[in-house]
Protein backbone atom coordinates (compact mmCIF):
# COMPACT_ATOMS: atom_id res chain seq x y z
CA UNK A 1 0.00 0.00 0.00
CA UNK A 2 2.84 2.38 0.90
CA UNK A 3 4.59 1.41 -2.34
CA UNK A 4 1.41 2.30 -4.21
CA UNK A 5 1.18 5.68 -2.48
CA UNK A 6 4.82 6.42 -3.32
CA UNK A 7 4.21 5.43 -6.90
CA UNK A 8 1.34 7.90 -7.19
CA UNK A 9 3.40 10.57 -5.46
CA UNK A 10 6.07 10.14 -8.14
CA UNK A 11 3.44 10.22 -10.87
CA UNK A 12 2.06 13.41 -9.31
CA UNK A 13 5.50 14.97 -9.59
CA UNK A 14 5.24 14.55 -13.35
CA UNK A 15 2.17 16.80 -13.26
CA UNK A 16 4.23 19.92 -13.77
CA UNK A 17 3.19 19.95 -17.42
CA UNK A 18 0.72 22.78 -18.01
CA UNK A 19 -2.07 23.70 -20.37
CA UNK A 20 -1.88 22.32 -23.89
CA UNK A 21 0.95 19.96 -23.04
CA UNK A 22 -1.17 18.45 -20.32
CA UNK A 23 -4.13 18.17 -22.68
CA UNK A 24 -2.01 16.35 -25.21
CA UNK A 25 -0.50 14.11 -22.59
CA UNK A 26 -3.90 13.09 -21.24
CA UNK A 27 -5.56 12.78 -24.63
CA UNK A 28 -2.83 10.56 -25.98
CA UNK A 29 -2.95 8.44 -22.82
CA UNK A 30 -6.71 7.93 -22.91
CA UNK A 31 -9.09 5.95 -25.06
CA UNK A 32 -12.37 7.72 -25.77
CA UNK A 33 -14.34 4.49 -26.28
CA UNK A 34 -13.29 3.26 -22.83
CA UNK A 35 -14.17 6.65 -21.36
CA UNK A 36 -17.77 6.31 -22.51
CA UNK A 37 -18.60 3.68 -19.90
CA UNK A 38 -16.54 5.42 -17.21
CA UNK A 39 -18.64 8.51 -17.87
CA UNK A 40 -21.93 6.61 -17.86
CA UNK A 41 -21.19 4.97 -14.49
CA UNK A 42 -19.74 7.98 -12.68
CA UNK A 43 -20.83 11.27 -14.19
CA UNK A 44 -24.01 10.87 -16.25
CA UNK A 45 -26.43 11.18 -13.33
CA UNK A 46 -25.28 14.74 -12.66
CA UNK A 47 -24.01 15.86 -16.07
CA UNK A 48 -26.56 14.17 -18.35
CA UNK A 49 -26.36 11.04 -20.49
CA UNK A 50 -25.24 13.11 -23.49
CA UNK A 51 -23.09 15.48 -21.39
CA UNK A 52 -25.78 18.10 -21.91
CA UNK A 53 -25.84 19.05 -18.23
CA UNK A 54 -28.31 18.32 -15.41
CA UNK A 55 -27.57 19.25 -11.79
CA UNK A 56 -23.99 19.80 -13.00
CA UNK A 57 -22.97 21.92 -16.00
CA UNK A 58 -22.79 20.60 -19.56
CA UNK A 59 -19.40 19.02 -20.27
CA UNK A 60 -17.68 19.29 -23.61
CA UNK A 61 -14.33 20.00 -25.22
CA UNK A 62 -15.35 23.59 -25.84
CA UNK A 63 -16.45 24.15 -22.24
CA UNK A 64 -13.61 22.57 -20.23
CA UNK A 65 -10.04 21.54 -20.99
CA UNK A 66 -8.33 18.40 -19.75
CA UNK A 67 -6.77 20.14 -16.79
CA UNK A 68 -10.08 21.57 -15.57
CA UNK A 69 -11.77 18.18 -15.86
CA UNK A 70 -8.96 16.40 -14.07
CA UNK A 71 -8.95 18.97 -11.26
CA UNK A 72 -12.74 18.87 -10.81
CA UNK A 73 -12.76 15.05 -10.72
CA UNK A 74 -9.90 14.67 -8.26
CA UNK A 75 -10.83 17.58 -5.97
CA UNK A 76 -14.59 17.85 -6.42
CA UNK A 77 -16.29 21.20 -6.78
CA UNK A 78 -19.29 22.60 -4.91
CA UNK A 79 -21.69 19.69 -4.48
CA UNK A 80 -19.67 17.49 -6.86
CA UNK A 81 -17.84 14.83 -4.83
CA UNK A 82 -14.12 14.18 -5.34
CA UNK A 83 -13.12 10.90 -7.08
CA UNK A 84 -9.98 9.37 -5.56
CA UNK A 85 -7.60 6.93 -7.24
CA UNK A 86 -9.60 4.17 -5.59
CA UNK A 87 -12.76 5.23 -7.40
CA UNK A 88 -11.17 6.21 -10.71
CA UNK A 89 -7.67 5.14 -11.73
CA UNK A 90 -5.37 7.45 -13.65
CA UNK A 91 -6.12 5.41 -16.77
CA UNK A 92 -9.88 5.73 -16.26
CA UNK A 93 -9.52 9.48 -15.77
CA UNK A 94 -7.48 9.73 -18.98
CA UNK A 95 -10.10 7.71 -20.84
CA UNK A 96 -12.81 9.96 -19.43
CA UNK A 97 -11.02 13.12 -20.54
CA UNK A 98 -10.42 11.64 -23.99
CA UNK A 99 -14.14 10.90 -24.27
CA UNK A 100 -15.26 14.36 -23.15
CA UNK A 101 -12.76 15.87 -25.62
CA UNK A 102 -14.64 14.19 -28.48
CA UNK A 103 -17.86 16.02 -27.59
CA UNK A 104 -18.76 19.51 -28.70
CA UNK A 105 -22.12 20.92 -27.65
C1 LIG B 1 -23.31 14.32 -7.54
C2 LIG B 1 -23.35 15.01 -8.82
C3 LIG B 1 -22.07 15.03 -9.65
C4 LIG B 1 -21.32 13.98 -10.10
C5 LIG B 1 -21.51 12.49 -9.80
C6 LIG B 1 -20.30 14.54 -10.95
N1 LIG B 1 -20.42 15.90 -10.98
FE1 LIG B 1 -19.21 17.18 -12.01
N2 LIG B 1 -20.19 18.76 -11.19
C7 LIG B 1 -21.35 18.68 -10.43
C8 LIG B 1 -21.76 20.03 -10.05
C9 LIG B 1 -22.98 20.38 -9.20
C10 LIG B 1 -20.82 20.91 -10.62
C11 LIG B 1 -20.78 22.45 -10.50
C12 LIG B 1 -19.90 22.78 -9.31
C13 LIG B 1 -19.78 24.26 -9.03
O1 LIG B 1 -19.43 25.03 -9.97
O2 LIG B 1 -20.00 24.65 -7.90
C14 LIG B 1 -19.85 20.08 -11.34
C15 LIG B 1 -18.79 20.58 -12.06
C16 LIG B 1 -18.00 19.83 -12.91
C17 LIG B 1 -16.99 20.37 -13.81
C18 LIG B 1 -16.66 21.84 -13.98
C19 LIG B 1 -15.52 22.23 -13.09
C20 LIG B 1 -15.18 23.70 -13.21
O3 LIG B 1 -13.98 24.00 -13.30
O4 LIG B 1 -16.10 24.55 -13.17
C21 LIG B 1 -16.45 19.32 -14.47
C22 LIG B 1 -15.36 19.39 -15.53
C23 LIG B 1 -17.09 18.12 -13.97
N3 LIG B 1 -18.02 18.48 -13.03
C24 LIG B 1 -16.80 16.85 -14.41
C25 LIG B 1 -17.34 15.70 -13.85
C26 LIG B 1 -16.95 14.37 -14.25
C27 LIG B 1 -15.95 14.05 -15.35
C28 LIG B 1 -17.64 13.51 -13.45
C29 LIG B 1 -17.54 12.01 -13.40
C30 LIG B 1 -16.27 11.47 -12.96
C31 LIG B 1 -18.48 14.30 -12.57
N4 LIG B 1 -18.27 15.62 -12.86
C32 LIG B 1 -19.34 13.79 -11.62
C33 LIG B 1 -21.98 17.53 -10.02
C34 LIG B 1 -21.50 16.24 -10.22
Amino acid sequence: MLMLAMCFAVLGACGSIEGDDLNEEILSAGTASAGTSVYASNCATCHGASLQGATGPALSANAFDANQIKTAVRNGKGTMPPFSQTLLTTQQLSDLVAYIATVTL
